[in-house]
């Protein structure tokens, strides 16, 4: 596993002991820990405790640090490849759910876009309370991973559910997140993403809300995984992720040949973007002028089904994989478009759901077999959502190649 930098935070708890396997564990497995701790935290353990174990300085105060301008929170935030609050108090739960920003630790998830996993602790009777359970989903449905606390013995003498997990539990979640256990090595994935323009004249075109997230968390992950990844990207305003080759691209013409072209060197091609399916007949050179009552009607003609025109060509032992938003009758539709552009699999989702659509940084998907087995995953992050397709995608070409082979 590549080594990563864990910003582990703590809260002011009884359990605040046990975070310091945890430090010690993600140390000796060569990761590299930088340790946040709320003042409350302090009360309860050493910060020497956990500078000696990672080798670093802990942070507690946002303003002492820095001597020039570099404010630690947003250095921490860029570093993260995880934040982990273990453990997290109904405080910091409250303060993440609401988006307060008041301390280091809150401030650093607000600032950093790093998967974030919290391991509440708390009086049984607190972690019962419905806030404190609202604040939970309402987190689970940005994508924060929850570890359950156990039930047992508590600290303050009652039993119930609010025993912060044990560590073992925590560093097997902390490792599932850091090293989804993907091999891509030796792939080469085509991926498209965003929306396409359709221009009417200079100033203006036909597109839509998508904002590429979803393909670029496949581009992402691949590329962690060891695949060889180009991207072909409508108008977005995401960062190219590490290691991918993008090919930046406005009409659904010019990514049906970009796609085209870069297809037959492909293993897998994805096909995330949110393809215009009509464009207008006739492009105005000149800016198109209001006439005085009058109407403007626009004559639309259809553009080329990209995923329908690769499966003319596709080889055997390639994948291609759709996306089907549906605002209605989900099931019966992706399955027609599974059928129709001759899919190793389709990802369905609900366009009308606000924590599942073109905007929104989750998802929750349904995936459509050619055999009509479907499987429904739950809501998650859209880079989660990514490493759950390329899975299925690695077994399936495995079962592909298989069958060639035979
Ligand atoms: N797609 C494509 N070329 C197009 C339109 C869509 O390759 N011109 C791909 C999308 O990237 C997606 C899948 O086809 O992976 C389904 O797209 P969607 O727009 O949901 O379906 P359509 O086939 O366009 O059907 P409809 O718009 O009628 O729902």
């Amino acid at each position: 596993m590549s080594k990563k930098t864990v910003i582990l935070g703590i809260t002011g708890g009884i359990a605040a002991y046990k975070a310091a396997h945890v430090a010690s564990s993600l140390v000796q497995s060569g990761h590299t820990v930088k340790v946040i701790m709320t003042e409350a935290a302090t009360r309860f353990i050493a910060p020497l405790t956990f500078q000696t174990l990672s080798n670093q300085p802990v942070a507690i105060d946002m303003f002492d640090t820095p001597k020039r301008f570099d404010p630690a929170h947003i250095a921490y935030a860029q570093a993260a490849d995880l934040i982990v609050i273990a453990p997290a108090t109904a405080n910091m739960i409250a303060k993440l759910a609401l988006g307060l920003a008041d301390d280091m630790i809150s401030a650093t998830v607000l600032a950093s876009r790093a998967p974030v996993l919290i391991a509440p602790a708390m009086n049984a009777n607190m972690y019962a309370n419905p806030v404190v359970q609202q604040n939970l989903s309402l987190l689970k449905q940005r994508g924060v991973s929850i570890i359950e606390p156990e039930t047992g013995f508590l600290a303050c003498g009652a039993k119930g559910q609010g025993r912060l997990a044990a560590p073992e539990r925590i560093i097997s979640a902390i490792n599932k997140l850091l090293a989804p256990g993907l091999d891509l090595a030796g792939w080469k994935v085509l991926i498209t993403a965003g929306p396409t323009r359709e221009p009417l004249d200079p100033v203006r075109f036909l597109s839509n809300r998508s904002t590429g997230r979803m393909g670029y968390a496949l581009a992402a992950v691949a590329a962690q995984s060891g695949a060889q990844v180009t991207l072909v990207s409508g108008p977005t305003s995401l960062l190219v992720p590490p290691g991918v080759e993008r090919i930046s691209v406005a009409t659904a013409e010019d990514m049906y040949r970009a796609t085209k072209e870069h297809f037959p060197q492909a293993s897998a091609l994805v096909m995330a973007a949110a393809v215009a399916d009509f464009r207008p007949k006739a492009y105005s050179p000149g800016k198109i002028k209001k006439k005085d009552g009058g109407e403007l009607v626009l004559e639309l003609e259809r553009t080329v089904d990209i995923l329908s025109s690769v499966a003319q060509i596709k080889q055997p032992h390639q994948l291609t994989i759709g996306f089907a938003a549906e605002s209605a009758h989900l099931i019966s539709r992706a399955r027609e478009k599974l059928n129709q552009k001759q899919l190793d699999f389709i990802v369905a989702n609900d366009i009308t759901r606000t924590d599942a659509g073109f905007e929104a940084p989750t998802n929750e998907v349904t995936i459509l077999w050619p055999d009509g087995r479907t499987e429904q995953l739950p809501l998650a992050t859209k880079e989660k959502i990514a490493i759950w397709i390329w899975e299925r995608a690695k077994k399936r070409r495995e079962e592909l190649l298989a069958r060639l082979e035979k």
